[in-house]
């Protein structure tokens, strides 16, 4: 007798939708936004370009399309009450920088900002888009990248024995990593 059963299409990401949240920012002209992203990748080295699926109503997308670029935020499960503050509120109703007490640092190889408060960024120029049903795959190229000195084990991996990372289950549900050895 089997034990699988069924589970709902609508959840069937959820399977495969535990990676870190990020904090993507975004600027254009004078107008910001801070968006909440679970569904994001890597997709190729040489060039290296990391992509990110963004509901086509999001104010993030709109700014991309306008400015080119985004940087991609890592925050620490400390920032969870920010993470989901700018994972429910439009950036078109609100300043998320000042709401949510975000730090917007100019970027150093964008137009754009990197949040103080994260552990880490990576700063991108859009690649390229294309539309996905109802969302839109941005894929950045990175242009620069940086982390906070207790981010990485020597041998290079993230330290997640001092840095938790904030994993989206679905709905209200987070978890952080367990180390296993290595
Ligand atoms: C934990 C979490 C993960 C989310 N992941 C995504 C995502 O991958 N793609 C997306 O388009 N929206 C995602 N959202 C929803 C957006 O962050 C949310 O709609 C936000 O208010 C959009 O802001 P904006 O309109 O300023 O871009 C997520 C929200 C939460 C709380």
């Amino acid at each position: 007798m089997s034990d699988f059963i069924p589970i709902p299409i609508q959840d069937s990401h959820r399977l495969i939708n535990a990676g870190n949240v990020i904090l993507l920012s975004v600027q254009s002209q004078d107008k910001r936004t801070v968006t909440t992203v679970a569904w994001h990748m890597p997709v190729s080295n040489q060039p290296k370009l990391i992509s990110c699926a963004l509901a086509n109503k999001r104010y993030g997308l709109e700014l991309i399309k306008e400015s080119g670029c985004f940087c991609i935020n890592i925050p620490e499960f400390t920032l969870i009450d920010a993470v989901v503050f700018c994972g429910t509120y439009s950036g078109r109703k609100v300043d998320k920088c000042s709401e949510a007490h975000l730090t917007a640092v100019p970027c150093s190889t964008i137009h754009g900002f990197f949040i103080d408060e994260c552990v880490a960024h990576i700063e991108c120029e859009l690649y390229s888009m294309f539309e996905a049903g109802d969302h839109t795959i941005v894929v950045g190229n990175v242009t620069g990248a940086m982390g906070k000195n207790h981010l990485f084990t020597p041998d290079g991996v993230i330290d997640i024995n001092k840095v938790q990372l904030i994993h989206h289950l679905g709905g209200t549900h987070f978890g952080i990593l367990k180390s296993q050895g290595g």
